[in-house]
């Protein structure tokens, strides 16, 4: 043999005894770091070492796991968390159940349901070493597909177990497990006769929601619900479980407000409650063809009205209909802030002027909007206040809406929610969060999606994509543009991250290197709005 050739062989077969080493040295510590009783340990390692050729190339954290691999994660996995908390059979139901929209509906190799935030970190330490793609989902309300849920070979960590709500004897603080619905989070707390800034619809999500700010009727005056947390209890990518607030890893605190699911798995949110309970609301119905009038109405309250922190209107268009809830955070009668509604003629008084509480409201206004299973989106534009911009883009997006129709049976909804500079100033007096906004009065336009049919995807959210375009040129043109992106709102196409500005997308990737030296969540998260992609 030449010289060369018995080298290449010596060198290969160093290679191959120095990889034999370090994956019994991997496995080893990965056992070590699962702090299992012996017996367990024991089985484990006996089945990592007859399966090491299977594992051995994720091992180097390069490679992203292979169907084989995966398999072997879900069954290890059993073996960790007990065989209740992994589902290795998932059926369609169960995603169906899991998330809102059928555009979602994928089949994991397996579902972890952790019931603890030690099950959660046990579940990151398998993934960390399997290499496995994975998808977090708690209350599954994101239409994105891939956001919070996973096709295989993939691991889907569903949070529905962790559903505490903790009231503090005073009622000043609420912990809430991500797995929790906003509907019952009210109802839970109205005994106390305190609310919480949540969500508007009772189906969405504790976790998916605060991550991404998190809007409310009150958040004119209590700000976002991501400014409402004290401290977030995670599991970072390593497993290791750590508090983010004012005081400990108070840099990873501010990114976790609005940054979502890029730094850890949320397993606690402790919330500052709202002292609200007492309210006063009126509900009207108008006709598309007051559409003009309703929406000078509602620029005119936004540059008036809204100054009364305490009022705020809900207005949701339909294709057929225009509802408008005007909202006031006490008892009332008549609130001089909504005076521009007053001047206007309803086609039907839906709910007259009544004194009632927040948990009537958000059972009156949070069962609205489609809960059958068929397809949805929802996208994000925003503006200043502007009645001939909202006109503008109003009867362009009718128009196609209604053509779209016809055509398809899609119901589309156009939604101007008001964002007074109350809400930016109330987060910034929380420390600030990360979602750089201007202090303006704006709007964050969104809209809901319903269809049935795959082949009409492209065709139904076209409008929606064509309608974000028209908000971007007829803003910029009308000096009324705002360059935000609402995450909560946004679709799979949007970049929500990129519109919080340069300085705090690089200080969130920062953070994220930080607390993910290793990329976790951006290699091996199956989707979601990541910094690698901001
Ligand atoms: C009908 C409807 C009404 C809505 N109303 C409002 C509203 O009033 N205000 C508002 O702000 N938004 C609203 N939204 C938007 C909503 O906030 C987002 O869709 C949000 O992502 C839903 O949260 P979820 O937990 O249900 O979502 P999921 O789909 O479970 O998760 C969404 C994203 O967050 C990640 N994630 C979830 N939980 C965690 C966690 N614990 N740790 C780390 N990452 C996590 C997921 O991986 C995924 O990327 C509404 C949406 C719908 C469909
Ligand atoms: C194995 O581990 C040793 C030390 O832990 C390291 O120096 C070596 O590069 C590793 N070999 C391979 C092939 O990864
Ligand atoms: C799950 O859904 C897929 C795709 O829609 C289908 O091919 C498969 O038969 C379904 N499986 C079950 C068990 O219903
Ligand atoms: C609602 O409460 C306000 C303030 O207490 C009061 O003035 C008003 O009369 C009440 N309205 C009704 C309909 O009871
Ligand atoms: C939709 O159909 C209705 C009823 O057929 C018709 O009146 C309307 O003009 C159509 N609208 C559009 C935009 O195509
Ligand atoms: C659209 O709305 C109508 C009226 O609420 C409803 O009957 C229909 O099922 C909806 N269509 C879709 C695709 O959700
Ligand atoms: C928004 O971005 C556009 C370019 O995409 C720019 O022309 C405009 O000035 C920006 N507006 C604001 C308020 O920053």
């Amino acid at each position: 043999m030449k010289r060369q050739t018995l080298f290449y062989l010596f060198f290969a077969w160093e290679i191959v005894i120095a990889q034999a080493v370090n994956a019994s040295q991997a496995i080893n510590a990965f056992i070590n770091e699962l702090n299992l009783p012996a017996d367990s340990a024991k089985g484990i390692q006996t089945k990592l070492f007859r399966n090491v050729r299977v594992i051995e190339p994720v091992l180097s954290g390069q490679s992203i796991a292979s169907s084989e691999v995966v398999k072997l994660a879900c069954d290890i996995a059993q073996i960790v968390l007990g065989f209740s908390a992994v589902n290795t059979t998932p059926v369609n139901q169960t995603e169906t159940d899991g998330t809102w929209s059928e555009v979602c509906w994928e089949t994991p190799t397996c579902a972890i349901l952790p019931n603890s935030d030690q099950q959660v970190s046990l579940a990151m330490k398998i993934i960390n070493f399997f290499q496995t793609k994975f998808a977090v989902r708690s209350g599954g309300h994101s239409p994105n597909p891939g956001w919070s849920s996973v096709g295989q070979p993939g691991i889907l960590i569903d949070l529905q177990l962790l559903h505490e709500i903790v009231v503090s004897s005073d009622a000043s603080m609420v912990s809430l497990g991500p797995g929790n619905r906003w509907g019952d989070v009210y109802s839970a707390l109205a005994p106390y006769q305190v609310s919480v800034i949540g969500g508007r619809i009772n189906d969405v999500g504790v976790g998916g929601l605060i991550i991404g700010g998190g809007y409310f009727h009150l958040s004119g005056e209590y700000g976002l619900a991501a400014d409402n947390v004290k401290n977030f209890h995670l599991v970072l990518a390593n497993g290791a479980i750590v508090d983010a607030n004012a005081n400990q890893n108070s840099d990873l605190f501010w990114a976790l407000k609005g940054g979502g699911p890029n730094f850890g798995i949320v397993t606690r949110f402790d919330m500052y409650t709202i002292p609200v309970y007492n309210t006063w609301f009126k509900v009207l119905v108008y006709t598309p063809n007051q559409a003009p009038d309703v929406l000078d109405a509602f620029a005119q309250w936004q540059e008036n009205g809204a100054s009364d922190s305490k009022s705020t209107v809900a207005m949701v268009i339909s294709l057929d209909s225009i509802e408008v809830g005007l909202l006031y955070s006490e008892h009332a009668s008549q609130p001089a802030a909504f005076a521009p509604f007053y001047d206007l003629t309803p086609a039907k008084v839906a709910i007259p002027g009544t004194n009632g509480t927040i948990l009537e409201v958000v059972e009156l206004f949070g069962n609205t909007g489609s809960t059958a299973a068929e397809r949805h989106d929802y996208r994000s534009a925003s503006s200043k206040v502007n009645a001939e911009l909202y006109k503008d883009v109003y009867s362009f997006w009718l128009e196609q809406a209604n053509s779209i129709y016809n055509q398809t049976g899609a119901n589309q909804t156009f939604v101007l929610q008001p964002v007074p500079i109350s809400l930016v100033d109330f987060g910034n007096s929380r420390g600030g969060n990360a979602l750089g906004l201007p202090r303006e009065n704006m709007q964050w336009w969104t809209t809901l999606i319903d269809w049935v049919d795959a082949a009409d995807d492209d065709l139904v959210r076209g409008v929606s994509i064509a309608t974000t375009a028209q908000w971007q040129s007829l803003s910029e043109a009308q000096g009324a543009s705002v360059n935000f992106t609402y995450m909560n709102d946004a679709s799979r196409d949007q970049n929500p991250l990129s519109s919080y500005g340069l300085s705090n997308v690089a200080q969130l990737k920062k953070i994220a290197a930080k607390y993910d030296p290793s990329k976790v969540f951006q290699r091996l998260q199956n989707g979601g709005f990541l910094l690698s992609n901001a």
